[in-house]
């Protein structure tokens, strides 16, 4: 009987914690995570050389290359499928869940251009990352300017 107890009340603590985390099912789930979770690569790639360009990690020309070659095909990567109208925060039951703004879908959108000038700055990044510390630094501000001007206006704080 002590031991039927126990594991009753083992199994209603769990089903509390569990509800909580257990997945959430939202509207254009798949693509919302797979663009978070390109820009997490991006992300952590960017921070790679960063930590390069202030001196927070040792400069070394093969690393700082393969890295930026890194940046420079995650900016080739078409990646359209994975922005469907719609699939803005303000979308019903999207609030939490996605911070891209719904200016991204609006007919004056420089959403694409905005990727370009993205994608223009990894190229210089991949030409100047394994050319030296000045190198990668140079192209580093831009490269960091293409991601702001693009979350200025497309992503919410
Ligand atoms: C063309 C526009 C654009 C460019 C360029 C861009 N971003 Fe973003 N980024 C977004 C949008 C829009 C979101 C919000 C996505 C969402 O929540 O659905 C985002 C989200 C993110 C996130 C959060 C991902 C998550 O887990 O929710 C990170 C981190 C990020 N971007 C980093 C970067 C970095 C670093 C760069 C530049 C090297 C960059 N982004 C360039 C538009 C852009």
């Amino acid at each position: 009987m002590k031991m039927f107890v126990k594991s009753v009340l083992c199994a209603t603590v769990l089903a509390t914690v569990a509800t909580p985390t257990m997945a959430e099912d939202f509207a254009y789930k798949d693509q919302i995570e797979a663009r978070q979770g390109y820009f997490q690569v991006v992300k952590f790639n960017m921070g790679i050389l960063g930590e390069m360009a202030k001196g927070k990690r040792d400069y070394d020309a093969d690393l700082a290359q393969a890295i930026a070659n890194n940046l420079k095909n995650a900016g080739t990567m078409d990646n359209s499928l994975m922005w469907p109208k719609g699939s803005d925060m303000d979308a019903e039951g999207l609030s939490g869940h996605t911070k891209a703004k719904a200016a991204i879908w609006q007919a004056d959108s420089e959403i694409g251009e905005k990727f370009g000038d993205f994608a223009a700055a990894t190229e210089t990044m991949a030409a100047n990352a394994g050319q030296g510390l000045d190198a990668l630094r140079d192209a580093i501000g831009p490269l960091g300017k293409s991601c702001k001007s693009c979350h200025t206006d497309y992503r919410a704080k």
